[in-house]
C-alpha cells in the first residue's frame, strides 16, 4: 500500500512504516509536494497519508481517521438514562467491559465516557494503527483525556483473545459485540443522515473487505458467553440474531437494537 506524505513529515511517516511493518503491513512511502484535496482526487486508490494530524486512510478523494473529537458534543449530551447502550451494558455498575469489535472506537468512547473500563480489541492492522493514533491524541486533549485513559487497546483477533481470557481464566462483566453486517443493512439509513459518519463508513468498508468473505462474527458470541456475565450485541434493527441465538432481552432503537445474553447465574435486567 502507498503512504503519501510531504517532505516535512518524513520522520513521522517512517515511524508509521515501522509500526505497520511490525503488524505485517508493507507500506511504500511516496514523498509529494502538496498533500491537498486535489492530490487526493487525482489519486483515488486506497492508500495512507501522513500530515500534521497523524495517519489517515484515504480513497476516492476523501481521507479519514477515527475522529473522537467530533464525538465530544454527543458525549456531553449522553447520560446513563438516555443511552440505550448504557442500559444494555448496565453501565451504572461501572463494569469491566471488552469491546471485541473496535472499528472506529465510537461506541467504546461513549461507554468509557459513561464510566466503563474498556478493553478495545481490533484485528485489522491498519484500523488498529489509526485507533492507536487517535487514542494518543485523545490522551492529551483536555476533555477526552480522562475518558481515553479508561480505554485499553489490544491488537488481536477477538476469537483468539476471548479464548485466551477463558483459558486464564479471566472474567469480564460485559462483552460488547458489533460485528460487520452486509452493506444492505438498515444501518445505512442512519449512516446517510450524517455526512461525516457516511464518509468514515465508506472508507472503512473499502478497507475491511480485504479479509475476503465478510466475517459476520457468529463465532464470537459463544466465546464471549464463556467469560462474561452479560454479552451485548449491536444489530441493525431488523437483522437476524447473531449466531441465530435468541437473546434474553432486547433494547430497540430506530436504526439499531441491542440484544443481551446473560449467564444463567446473572439474570438481572439493566
Ligand atoms: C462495525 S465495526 C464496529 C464499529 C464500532 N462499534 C464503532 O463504534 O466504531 C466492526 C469492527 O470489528 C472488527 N472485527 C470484526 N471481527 C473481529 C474479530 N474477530 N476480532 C477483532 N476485531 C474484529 C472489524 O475489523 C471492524 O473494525
Amino acid at each position: 500500500m502507498h503512504l503519501f506524505t510531504e517532505p516535512q513529515f518524513q520522520a513521522q511517516a517512517q515511524h508509521y512504516v515501522a509500526v505497520l511493518a511490525s503488524r505485517g503491513v508493507e507500506v511504500q512511502v511516496e514523498s509529494i509536494e502538496k498533500l491537498n484535496a486535489r492530490f487526493l482526487r487525482l489519486n483515488p486508490e486506497l492508500a495512507l497519508c501522513v500530515d500534521e494530524q497523524g495517519l489517515w486512510l484515504c480513497a476516492n478523494g476523501m481521507k479519514m481517521q477515527p475522529d473522537w473529537q467530533a464525538e465530544i458534543p454527543r458525549l456531553k449530551r449522553a447520560s446513563l438514562k438516555s443511552e440505550m447502550i448504557a442500559r444494555a451494558c448496565q453501565l451504572a455498575e461501572k463494569p469491566r467491559l471488552i469491546d471485541a469489535t473496535a472499528g472506529l472506537g465510537h461506541d467504546s468512547l461513549l461507554l468509557a465516557a459513561l464510566g466503563a473500563n474498556v478493553t478495545l480489541v481490533e484485528r485489522h492492522p491498519i484500523l488498529f494503527t489509526l485507533l492507536e493514533d487517535t487514542q494518543r491524541q485523545a490522551l492529551v486533549h483536555p476533555y477526552l483525556a480522562p475518558i481515553a485513559a479508561r480505554i485499553h487497546l489490544v491488537f488481536a483477533d477477538s476469537a483468539d483473545y476471548l479464548k485466551q481470557c477463558a483459558a486464564q481464566p479471566y472474567y469480564s462483566d460485559v462483552v460488547y459485540l458489533d460485528p460487520m453486517f452486509p452493506q444492505r443493512d438498515q444501518n445505512q439509513q442512519a449512516i446517510k443522515k450524517q455526512a461525516q459518519v457516511k464518509k468514515q463508513m465508506q472508507l472503512l468498508h473499502l478497507l475491511l473487505p480485504e479479509h475476503g468473505e465478510m466475517d459476520l462474527g457468529d463465532q464470537l458470541l459463544p466465546l464471549a458467553q464463556q467469560i462474561a456475565k452479560r454479552v451485548v450485541v449491536k444489530r441493525p434493527r431488523l437483522a437476524v440474531f447473531l449466531n441465530d441465538q435468541q437473546p434474553d432481552t432486547q433494547w430497540q432503537g430506530d436504526a439499531c437494537r441491542f440484544d443481551a445474553y446473560f449467564q444463567l447465574d446473572y439474570q438481572t435486567l439493566g
